[in-house]
């Protein structure tokens, strides 16, 4: 039997294929590469030795999901595939309900038609919004969400939610991310964004000289030093964590929603000084305004993912930094270098 990863190619996706396959499991993988080229599975295979199928097929596309669940023993499903950048989802909103809701529904029919009912989705820190205080805790009131983006994130966890409801059959496992950085330790894959919309894959095209200073989106937070304050969690940690979570999610029933971060806040200017320092590069910054929609803080309190998969985040900021620029050096232009 075999996981099915939905956008296995893509960052976090191709980082938790690597650690599946690491921990025995068989994998296979759907992708419509939209945000992601098929070279990333290729060095997944590249790095553990292990081969496994993999398939161009969008979420929407119910034919093709058929295809792939007749062709494959399927237990369960680890759900990557989405949109995800917050700016372009306030231009786009459409494209990105369309895209991540219908989706995800699409994606849901096919397994409920095929007989495969457990799910581990890909949420967001997001959905906490700015009413809540930090640490955010799974317990609490899910936010008002600031961009369409977001907004699928919450729609989704409703909607999964509903199907638990209507057939506890289902076993739901909603990861709620906090900020993924790094790259796997080999240099081999890693973020690989056209526009850096995020903090480090911004830091690092400055590092590599594609970029001429980070510019930092205000001062005047509520922080010590006034700028904004998030947990960043290493990739590598966060598909582990996906290891224990499907391993939790196979043999049970029910909806679990976990947090996963370090618990440990780090600012803008922290981190721009802690990539400094542990790659020996100067990186330029000035402050900017702002960005519309930014909270002061946002990290987690990931006692829950400890307590019942077991799982806690191992590596600190100086590793974050040493693995992104190890990917973002040796692949300058991403996949294509
Ligand atoms: P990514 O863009 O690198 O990976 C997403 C993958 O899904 C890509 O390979 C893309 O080609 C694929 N995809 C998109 N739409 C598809 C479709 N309709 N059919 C098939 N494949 C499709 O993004 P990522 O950073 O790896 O994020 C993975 C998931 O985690 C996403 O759902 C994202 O919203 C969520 N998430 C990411 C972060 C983050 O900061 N990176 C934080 C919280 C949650
Ligand atoms: C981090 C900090 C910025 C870029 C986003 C999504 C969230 C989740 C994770 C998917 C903030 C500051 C940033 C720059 C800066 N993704 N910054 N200059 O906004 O915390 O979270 O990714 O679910 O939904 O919103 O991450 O990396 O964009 O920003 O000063 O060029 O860095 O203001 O304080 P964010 P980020």
């Amino acid at each position: 039997m075999s996981i099915l990863i939905t956008g296995g190619a893509g960052y976090i996706g191709s980082h938790t294929c690597v650690e599946l396959l690491e921990a025995g499991y068989d994998i296979v993988v759907i992708d419509n590469y939209v945000n992601s080229c098929p070279e990333s599975l290729e060095r997944v295979k590249k790095i553990t030795g292990k081969d496994f199928p993999y398939y161009e097929c969008d979420i929407r596309d119910r034919d093709g999901l058929d295809k792939v669940f007749a062709a494959q023993k399927i237990e369960a499903v680890i759900h990557f595939a989405g949109l995800k950048a917050v700016g372009e989802s306030c231009q786009k909103p459409l494209e990105y309900y369309d895209n991540n809701i219908t989706g995800t529904l699409t994606l849901l029919e096919a397994m409920r038609a095929n007989g495969c009912k457990t799910i581990v989705f890909s949420s967001s820190a997001t959905v906490y919004g700015a009413e809540n205080q930090v640490p955010f805790v799974e317990t609490m009131k899910t936010g008002t969400t600031t961009n369409p983006y977001g907004t699928t994130k919450l729609y989704i966890e409703g909607i999964l939610q509903d199907v638990y409801k209507a057939d506890n059959d289902w076993s739901v496992v909603l990861l709620r991310y906090f900020n993924p950085v790094g790259a796997h330790e080999s240099g081999m894959i890693g973020e690989a964004p056209s526009f850096p919309n995020n903090l480090m894959p911004y830091i690092s095209q400055v590092a590599v000289g594609k970029r001429e200073c980070v510019n930092v989106f205000g001062d005047c937070y509520d922080t010590p030093d006034g700028t904004g304050v998030r947990d960043y969690i290493h990739v590598v940690d966060l598909a582990k964590g996906h290891v224990n979570a499907i391993q939790f999610a196979l043999g049970r029933t029910g909806v679990e929603i976990f947090n996963l971060g370090t618990g440990h806040g780090v600012s803008v200017i922290e981190l721009i000084k802690a990539f400094s320092e542990a790659n020996g590069i100067e990186i330029p910054y000035k402050i900017v305004e702002p960005r519309a929609g930014d909270i002061a803080y946002c990290y987690a309190n990931c006692d829950k993912a400890q307590r019942v998969l077991g799982w806690k985040a191992e590596r600190d900021i100086k590793k974050m930094c040493e693995d992104t620029w190890r990917w973002q050096k040796n692949n300058p232009n991403g996949y294509n270098s």
